[in-house]
């Protein structure tokens, strides 16, 4: 609206007021979208706009009129700048209201996409199928709580206050007034001394295994992570045997990793086994010839057993003649060696492109 020069007196000021309130009506009646609304408000109203350039005159006209126009300036100011604002609403849900005339280009015939189905974790699936195995063979499914206590932990299973196990670095205790009275469980271990304790007031045989989460403070690596998962067995029956314990793990590496799968003891050390043994099965890969995966030994180890230490049965009630047999797996390690994964941490991370191969 500028045209460089300042009005000087009140009449020209007036008929430029006229001209600026007919020229913005004007165009604020074709503005249509927001760019447009914002370029005319910088236009009328900016600080450089045609209203401001308009006060530029207030000092040269006569000082009774000086007031009148300052008041008017500040009503024009105030008027346009609402009619700017109304105008917006107007344009913006014309625009919305548009959007909703135009044609729909959905095709209602099209076939929808299917929903994704979950399914369950590759760990979750062996235990089910471990678990499965045990079941055919004669056991039961029992669980036990993931927090514990260090008499089940650890004392009821022979494992006295002094063995390097019990230093907290090999177990998450939690906070407590008293300290040391709770922990993470670091095996599913104790979940034979509930059983025990529980069933010492009628002794008499079963087959349990035991799936569950353990706790560990390990660093985190490629075989190594905070949590993982383990099955436990216990058999009480009288008169069994290390063979006896031989011949059901053989069946259980058999069903899982292949009927051709050979299954060794190595002599162990577990506090809550005499005698203890580590279970090697050949390897699945080079089926014992020795390969990258087994260390060129043609072997893979895969879980700890051993027939059951009287201390144990002593600590949870049961005649000193019992007989027992125990072992315990690691699932993870069994997944990783099913499956081919070179990383414990896989398990965990929840990636989708990961878990959706299972
Ligand atoms: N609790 C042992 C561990 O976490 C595994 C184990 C070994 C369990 C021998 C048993 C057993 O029942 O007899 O390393």
């Amino acid at each position: 609206m500028s045209d460089g020069t300042v009005p000087t007196d009140l009449a020209s000021v007036q008929s430029r007021l006229t001209a600026l309130q007919q020229a913005i009506e004007a165009e604020l009646a074709q503005a249509q979208d927001a760019a447009a609304l914002e370029l005319l408000r910088v236009k009328y109203l900016g600080r450089r706009g045609a209203l401001q350039e308009c006060w530029q005159a207030l000092p040269q006209v006569s000082p009774e009129d000086r007031p009148r126009l300052g008041q008017q300036l500040n009503t024009l100011k105030t008027q346009w700048t609402e009619a700017v604002r109304a105008r917006f609403v107007t344009v913006m849900s014309q625009a919305v209201v548009d959007k909703l005339r135009q044609p729909s280009t959905l095709d209602r015939t099209l076939p929808g996409h299917p929903p994704v189905l979950g399914h369950r974790h590759p760990i979750t699936q062996v235990i089910d199928e471990i678990l499965g195995v045990f079941e055919r063979l004669g056991f039961a499914v029992v669980e036990g709580p993931e927090i514990e206590t260090p008499f089940h932990n650890f004392d009821a299973l022979n494992i006295p206050a002094d063995h390097p196990s019990r230093e907290s670095f090999d177990t998450f205790f939690l906070d407590s007034p008293t300290a040391n009275e709770f922990l993470l469980r670091s095996h599913t271990s104790p979940v034979q001394v509930h059983y025990l304790k529980d069933h010492a007031d009628h002794p008499r045989p079963f087959r349990i295994v035991v799936p569950g989460r353990v706790f560990r403070p390990d660093a985190l690596d490629a075989s190594h992570c905070f949590q993982f998962h383990q099955i436990e067995g216990l058999v009480v029956e009288p008169g069994v045997t290390l063979a006896d314990l031989k011949g059901l793990l053989t069946a259980f590496a058999q069903a899982v990793f292949g009927p051709a799968t050979r299954l060794r003891f190595r002599p162990h050390f577990f506090p809550f086994t005499e005698p203890s043994a580590e279970a090697d099965i050949s390897c699945i890969f080079c089926r014992g010839h020795g390969c990258r995966v087994c260390g060129q030994k043609g072997w893979l180890e895969i879980l700890g057993a051993g027939v059951v230490h009287p201390h144990v049965f002593a600590a949870t009630g049961w005649p000193a003649a019992t007989r027992g047999l125990a072992f315990g797996l690691g699932i993870e390690r069994i997944a990783m060696l099913k499956y081919g994964i070179d990383d414990i941490r896989l398990f965990f991370d929840s990636d989708v492109r990961f878990l959706q191969q299972f």
